[in-house]
């Protein structure tokens, strides 16, 4: 079935403090990108890679030009577009330029550079299943809270005060490749387009835009190495995966 990936890489990696874009950030001598588009390659899944760099990124688009090189003339389709100001944006974008009659789309975070294959193929199996949404998850080992801003006398003696505790066994940690039957993921994304700055300041993944039609989202098991390079931590993190037997 024909299936495109679409690589989100338009982040400005500010959390990252390299002062660049964070896909242009090492890892293990190479590119947080070229690792990751180099991930969705092996994983064999689709026909084509379309990718969202910084608008005007010169150099990200060489090194999708590179990579296409480096696949020859039997690889995917690379496909390059400018991102947009928002992640959402930025998927809106490459989605604008996926090939005509393209079924089923996954979209990744460059971030995720060292998501394993099984996830894709995990992914991608679902789909063919049937399923209109596939996110890959994992259990959250912390116990997660909902908290407010403290006013009154509360004030005084904590920034935030705790309104709830999440039942931890109902929770999942999600991650990238989403996929999605095409046609739901571009209704989704054209009812995001019309969101104003603080809804679409929520929108975190794709998944939830898909939420919002009712289509059920499927859940499938991810993996601790498809990590999102955020933070330094997460970059030390990286380089001892790429270093280690999990490398
Ligand atoms: O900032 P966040 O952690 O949500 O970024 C997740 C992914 O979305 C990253 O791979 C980043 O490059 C991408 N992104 C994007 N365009 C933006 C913001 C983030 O492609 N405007």
């Amino acid at each position: 079935e024909a299936t495109a990936v679409v690589v989100v890489a338009a982040g400005s990696g500010e959390r990252l403090g390299y002062g660049m874009p964070k896909a242009k950030v090492p890892l293990g001598g190479e590119t947080i990108l070229t690792h990751a588009l180099r991930g969705v390659a092996a994983a064999d899944v689709a026909r084509q890679i379309c990718v969202a760099v910084p608008a005007g990124d010169l150099e990200l688009r060489e090194l999708c030009e590179e990579f296409r090189q480096e696949l020859g003339v039997d690889g995917p389709l690379i496909t390059v577009v400018d991102g947009g100001s928002t992640r959402a944006a930025s998927v809106r974008a490459a989605l604008g330029a996926v090939l005509e009659g393209t079924r089923a789309v996954l979209v990744h975070d460059a971030a995720r550079a060292l998501t394993p294959e099984r996830v894709f193929h995990r992914v991608a199996v679902a789909l063919s299943s049937g399923a209109k949404a596939v996110i890959p998850a994992i259990p959250v080992v912390d116990t997660v809270k909902m908290v407010a801003e403290t006013d009154g006398d509360d004030a005084g003696i904590a920034p935030e005060i705790v309104t709830g505790t999440a039942p931890r066994e109902q929770l999942r940690a999600v991650q990238t490749p989403q996929g999605f039957d095409f046609e739901t993921l571009l209704r989704a994304h054209a009812a995001a387009a019309t969101f104003d700055d603080e809804q679409a300041a929520a929108v975190t993944d794709d998944a939830m835009l898909v939420e919002l039609l009712g289509v059920p989202v499927h859940a499938v098991r991810g993996a601790s190495q498809s990590l999102k390079i955020t933070t330094p931590l997460d970059l030390i993190i990286a380089e001892g995966l790429l270093e280690g037997p999990l490398g």
